[in-house]
């Protein structure tokens, strides 16, 4: 199912700003080198967390799930001067694409990669250190890795997870992954230790902020 119309996403895509020539890049090398490219954000929800991140003054942001580093670079841009980004990736063949065009970006020294999985290298973060955290790794952990959120970002930071729509499938989930999703999406609308809106940007961001 094509969530919103592919007229659409165009024009929004148009009316937004482009990515730089280096992202252009990295996009094609995914769509060449790698099996399912489409797990790339891309330019709209990007520029989307790249304004989040300027927008909440964010220094400290956490990432789980790099892939081939897309959304890690377009975060980076938003960063202050001082800040940084923890990026999480369990695959070596990502990671070490990611890690290629880390080098070769003028944001390199803001981005940190931890290859492995998530829950070992979240359990070595330090709690309520975060301002920002964007999840969007394996969707069978996302309820661990919101807790893990919870305990690392600081009060009144936010954290953003991707794909809460799923293509559709959150409103009648019929396999693993989609039943994961509406159970992850139903324990953040009753957890009464944050503030949270449900936005339909590509396959669906949960925005949550931490009271
Ligand atoms: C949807 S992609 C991330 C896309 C990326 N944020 C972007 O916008 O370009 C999900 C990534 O999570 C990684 N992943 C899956 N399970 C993981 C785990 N247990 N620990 C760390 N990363 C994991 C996958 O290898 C994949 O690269």
């Amino acid at each position: 199912m094509q969530l919103i119309p592919p007229d659409i996403e165009q024009y929004v895509s148009e009316q937004t700003d482009p990515v730089s020539p280096l992202l252009k890049r990295l996009e094609q090398e995914t769509r060449e080198k790698t099996p399912h490219p489409q797990m790339l954000s891309g330019p709209v929800e990007g520029r989307f967390l790249q304004m989040l991140i300027r927008l909440s003054g964010a220094r400290n942001v956490l990432e789980i799930g790099t892939f081939t580093g897309f959304s890690a670079l377009m975060m980076a841009e938003g960063l202050p001067e001082n800040g940084e980004i923890v990026t999480l990736e369990i695959d070596d063949a990502y990671a070490d694409i990611a890690a290629r065009y880390f080098t070769i970006s003028p944001y390199r020294n803001k981005i940190r990669l931890m290859r492995g999985p998530a829950r070992n290298s979240l359990s070595t973060l330090p709690q309520q250190f975060f301002d920002f955290i964007f999840i969007d790794a394996d969707k069978g952990s996302y309820g661990d890795y919101y807790e893990e959120g919870i305990r690392l970002i600081r009060r009144g930071g936010l954290i953003t997870v991707d794909n809460a729509l799923w293509n559709g499938k959150a409103l009648q989930p019929d396999d693993d992954d989609s039943r994961a999703i509406a159970r992850f999406n139903n324990l953040v609308k009753q957890d009464s230790r944050v503030e949270k809106v449900m936005l339909t940007i590509r396959d669906g961001i949960y925005l949550i902020r931490k009271k």
